[in-house]
C-alpha cells in the first residue's frame, strides 16, 4: 500500500464540492487515513510549494491557497500516487480528460480544485508538512 496527499483547494471548498470529490476518491478504492480542514498559513503554503519558488506564478499561487479553507486528505491505496494523478487529470482544467476531477470541477489553471502529489519524493515531503505523526 502506498500513501499520497490530496488537497481540496479553496475554489472547490467554496463551491461545496468536498463531498463530491471525497465520494469519487472513496469509490476509486482509496482509504482516507486522515483529513483536516484549515486556513493554510502563508509559511506552510510557501514550504508546501517551495519547488515552484522561482516560478513567475509562485506568489499568486501562495496568495490563492491562503485565501480560504483547504481540505487536506491523507490517502492510501495500491499505486496511490500514480492512480490519484490519473483521476485528478492534467494541471490545467482545459487539458484535463473528460471525467477527471479537474475536468469536472476545475475553473482555471490556478483555481484547478485539487492538488495531488506527483512522486514518492513529493508525497513524503508534502505529507510531513500536514501529518507529522504519519511519516
Ligand atoms: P498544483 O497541482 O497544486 O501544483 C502547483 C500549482 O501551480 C498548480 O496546481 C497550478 O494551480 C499552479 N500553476 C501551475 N502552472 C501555473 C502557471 N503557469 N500559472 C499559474 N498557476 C500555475
Amino acid at each position: 500500500m502506498e500513501k499520497t496527499l490530496l488537497l481540496i483547494k479553496p475554489d472547490a471548498v467554496q463551491r461545496n464540492l468536498i463531498g463530491k470529490i471525497l465520494s469519487i476518491i472513496e469509490n476509486e478504492g482509496f482509504e482516507i487515513i486522515d483529513l483536516e480542514m484549515e486556513n493554510i498559513s502563508r509559511e506552510k503554503a510557501e514550504a508546501f510549494y517551495s519547488v515552484h519558488k522561482d516560478r513567475h506564478f509562485f506568489s499568486g499561487l501562495v496568495d490563492y491557497i491562503v485565501s480560504g479553507k483547504t481540505v487536506i486528505v491523507l490517502l492510501q491505496r495500491d499505486d496511490a500516487i500514480k492512480y490519484l494523478r490519473q483521476i485528478v487529470g492534467r494541471t490545467n482544467p482545459i487539458n484535463a480528460v473528460n471525467g477527471t476531477i479537474r475536468n469536472m470541477f476545475g475553473q482555471t489553471l490556478r483555481r484547478n480544485s485539487v492538488h495531488a502529489s506527483d512522486s514518492k519524493k513529493s508525497a513524503d515531503y508534502e505529507i510531513q508538512i500536514f501529518f507529522k505523526e504519519n511519516t
